[in-house]
């Protein structure tokens, strides 16, 4: 896709209120010459949403949670609806993350009903799909993510296509700095493609496909110029306000 990249910061559990709205002052002065040609959004914890988004909410710089519960309202003691993201000034939702995947047992049911409940309340989701090591040796790469997409969004009701993202993020790339080669990245991103036309029935030329999994500010070019691959979902390297920026530069160019 010729488009707008798009960089994704997922900060996880990290950060306090005091030192993601000085975060966010810094990078808002960093790539302010740079949002007009890339999207730019945020994903910081529950608690530090509000302050993010009094720093960012006058720059084109967007707002997104890292996770989100499927009901709009009720008796769910810790969940976060909808909603409340949206009250908050949320854009973007990421759903599926491998470590809520693995560490919080989400299943396929699960995020499936929280992609449908985010689109309903006019949130933007990115779906991550991904495989273990142990798929990937086992030559199980296509099946994994094909699995994963299926049931996140087949009989999805997709009213835009730009609701939604979907990022390839190979768990054995995340946090370990072994990240996929190029040529691994695109042949996957070409595949989740075509598997998006058949699972939508939509043309999903103009959906974005990210990629993660220990992308810095030294590896974006390589990886962010190959075919299919439309923007990043980046975690480690998000937390410097310096070296992000320099993905988001680099991802303009
Ligand atoms: P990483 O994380 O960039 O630290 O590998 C990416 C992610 O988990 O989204």
């Amino acid at each position: 896709m010729k488009g707008k990249k798009l960089i994704v910061a997922n900060w996880k559990m990290n950060l306090l209120r005091k030192e993601s709205e000085n975060f966010a002052l810094k990078l808002v002065e960093l790539i302010k010459d740079y949002t007009s040609n890339v999207d730019v959004v945020l994903v910081p914890a529950y608690t530090l949403l509000d302050v993010v988004y009094d720093v960012i909410h006058r720059t084109d710089i967007q707002l997104g949670a890292q996770d989100v519960f499927w009901k709009d309202s009720g008796a769910f003691t810790g969940e976060v609806s909808p909603y409340m993201l949206k009250d908050v000034g949320c854009d973007w939702v990421i759903i599926g993350h491998s470590e809520r995947r693995n560490i919080l047992k989400e299943t396929d049911s699960m995020i499936r009903e929280k992609i449908h409940a985010s689109l309903k309340a006019g949130l933007k989701a990115i779906l991550c799909v991904g495989e273990t090591e142990e798929e990937r040796a086992k030559g199980k790469t296509v099946k994994t993510v094909e699995g994963q997409l299926v049931s996140g969004l087949k009989n999805q009701a997709l009213g835009d296509i730009s609701s939604l993202a979907i990022a390839y993020e190979p768990v054995w790339a995340i946090g370990t700095g072994n990240n996929a080669t190029p040529e691994e990245i695109g042949y996957v991103h070409s595949v989740i493609r075509d598997l998006l036309k058949d699972i939508l029935k939509v043309s999903a030329d103009k959906l974005r496909i990210l990629y993660g999994g220990s992308v810095t500010h030294e590896n974006i070019r390589e990886i962010i110029f190959t075919e299919n691959v439309d923007g990043a979902l980046v975690g480690g390297a998000s937390l410097d306000a310096y070296a992000f920026s320099n993905i988001v530069k680099v991802s303009g160019d």
